[in-house]
């Protein structure tokens, strides 16, 4: 038997992964900066601007931060861009220009943090609209390639049930030609505002791009005052939560992944040839299967050749268990 020593290394890490917060450090910074440059800001510094994941970090965050009458900014942004279809998810503005659709004047403006979902408004032009009103609509149906415009008045939602039950969904517009054609079946209709398919949620982002839905909002916030506020800010009185205007220099929360890397050495006895690739994937694949079912995402497993296991003795002696694998 030849003197090669087969290690099997498995790295857990903490680092950037979206789940365990416990791998994060959190820091107060007491600069005042807009939300962009604090985000700069953080990402140069530390690792992005904080998530909240749950009411335990909100609590720590506001316990490193002073007690002062003013606010810090988080994580949390409200993309007033990240419009999708109802009959798809894609995000709206993905890889297209979209010069047939046009927002009217001033929109999407998102009065009063109230306004998720899209109506034509003068038959051309897309202004976002709270959610709730009643319009009429324009259904898509699929089996005959034909703009259904439906005058009874309902919210967006129950717009999109009907839709979906009689028809396919609430209609896209994704082509000049579909637009032409919505623009034939809106006339002569008389119709000011009707919804089509384009909706979004609202205060879904977080800087670091991974999700958490905690909130703790300020009793009537997100309000979006002067249809400027689409940061996320942590009141610093009372660690509740509120939307500020993200031109605004304010101090700011930031995070460090902290990437705790763990080497964990494993004694494998097998009859099979280990130096075998194929076998080595069954074991890595095993060992993937358990580390995922007992909630393990962060890893990463790795095969490594030895020259002899003497040779990795003498210059790691804190893995020198990997040599005990039996062949
Ligand atoms: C297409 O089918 C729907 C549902 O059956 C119907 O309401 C609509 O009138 C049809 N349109 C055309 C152009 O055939
Ligand atoms: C819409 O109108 C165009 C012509 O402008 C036509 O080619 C197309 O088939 C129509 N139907 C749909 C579903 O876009
Ligand atoms: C709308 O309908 C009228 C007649 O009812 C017609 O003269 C006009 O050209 C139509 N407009 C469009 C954009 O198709
Ligand atoms: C977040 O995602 C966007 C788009 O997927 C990407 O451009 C950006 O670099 C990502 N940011 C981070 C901090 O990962």
């Amino acid at each position: 038997m030849e003197e090669t020593c087969l290690l099997l290394i498995l790295l857990l890490s903490g680092g950037l992964s979206t789940l365990p917060p416990h791998s994060r450090e959190y820091h107060f910074v007491n600069q005042l900066m807009t939300w962009t440059k604090a985000q700069s800001y953080c990402r140069e510094h530390f690792t992005d601007l904080v998530t909240i994941y749950n009411s335990n970090i909100n609590q720590l965050l506001f316990s490193i931060s002073p007690r002062i009458n003013n606010w810090a900014w988080i994580g949390l942004y409200d993309d007033r861009y990240s419009w999708k279809w109802s009959m798809e998810g894609k995000l709206f503005y993905v890889g297209s220009t979209h010069e047939f659709l046009i927002w009217a004047n001033g929109q999407p403006d998102c009065v009063n943090a109230k306004e998720y979902c899209v109506a034509l408004q003068g038959q051309t032009q897309m202004n976002d609209r709270p959610c709730g009103a009643s319009y009429p609509f324009l259904c898509y149906n699929a089996k005959n390639t034909s703009y259904i415009l439906v005058m009874e008045s309902r919210s967006w939602s129950a717009a999109q049930s009907y839709c979906r039950t009689y028809h396919t969904d609430l209609t896209s517009i994704r082509s000049k030609e579909e637009k032409s054609n919505i623009t034939l079946t809106l006339n002569g209709s008389g119709v000011q505002y009707v919804w089509i398919g384009l909706y979004r949620d609202p205060w879904a982002f977080w800087s670091d791009n991974t999700t958490s839905t905690f909130t703790n909002w300020r009793s009537g916030q997100p309000e979006n005052y002067g249809s400027v506020e689409y940061c996320g800010a942590m009141d610093l009185m009372s660690g509740q939560l509120n939307d500020g205007t993200c031109g605004v220099g304010i101090r700011f929360f930031c995070f460090r992944a902290v990437t705790k890397q763990t080497v964990v050495k494993m004694k494998l006895q097998s009859e099979a040839d280990m130096h075998s690739t194929e076998i080595q994937q069954q074991v890595s694949q095993q060992l993937s299967g358990l580390m995922l079912s007992e909630g393990l995402t962060d890893f990463r497993i790795r095969w490594r050749k030895l020259q002899s296991c003497r040779d990795d003795q003498s210059k790691k002696q804190d893995v020198d268990g990997g040599c005990k694998t039996e062949v």
